[in-house]
């Protein structure tokens, strides 16, 4: 049986939009009911949910709508690229050892939300991007793959940060291959 897998997302979608052009994904789950993404999945064709933290009573209320979500679709691999908050207990417990993330930076270098400007702020001569097993810390689970990624001296951290996403699109799907998820026939 081919993986089955959801991709959650916090806003803009880019790689969420690589990663449905190229494999079946059951869905899009996204904590922000306005989120880019969202738009994205309507034209890509696959379903999408959307419900936020502070519709809930708690961060355990939340998530076990997402359990629920995620076993009512039998989902094998959940996989995060750009959803921006931390995997909390619940969601963790039932789902360890198949959340995966994208990091855009070679961790464990540049943790944290802002991986690319720290990574430009301190001057470095490459950076990268990493994907790993999502564990209860931030960018600290398992490594699967990193690759790294060149910053040239007449960068403009937009040029540096196109770069990043660039080897995200590559990167991302390969994983997922690497993974048993089977590409669109
Ligand atoms: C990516 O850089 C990803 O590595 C990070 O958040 C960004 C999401 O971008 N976790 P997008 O929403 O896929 O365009």
């Amino acid at each position: 049986m081919a993986k089955k897998i959801a991709v959650f997302a916090s806003g803009n979608g880019s790689n969420f939009q690589v990663i449905a052009e190229q494999f079946p994904v059951e869905f899009v789950f996204s904590d922000h009911r306005n989120a880019y993404v969202l738009e994205r999945a309507e034209q890509l064709g696959v379903p999408s949910y959307a419900f936020e933290l502070k519709e809930f009573d708690s961060k355990a209320d939340y998530e076990e709508a997402i359990v629920e979500l995620l076993a009512e679709h039998e989902i094998d691999l959940v996989v995060l690229a750009g959803y921006m908050k931390i995997v909390g207990s619940t969601l963790l417990s039932a789902y360890e050892g198949r959340i995966i993330n994208i990091h855009p930076a070679y961790l464990p270098e540049f943790p944290g939300a802002h991986g690319i400007e720290d990574a430009w702020n301190a001057g470095v001569a490459e950076s990268g991007v990493t994907v790993h097993w999502v564990d209860s810390g931030v960018d600290t689970g398992k490594i699967i793959k990193q690759v790294r990624v060149p910053r040239s001296a007449d960068d403009t951290i937009e040029i540096f940060e196109a770069r990043i996403h660039e080897a995200e699109y590559q990167l991302y799907p390969e994983v997922l291959e690497s993974l048993g998820v089977v590409k669109k026939g």
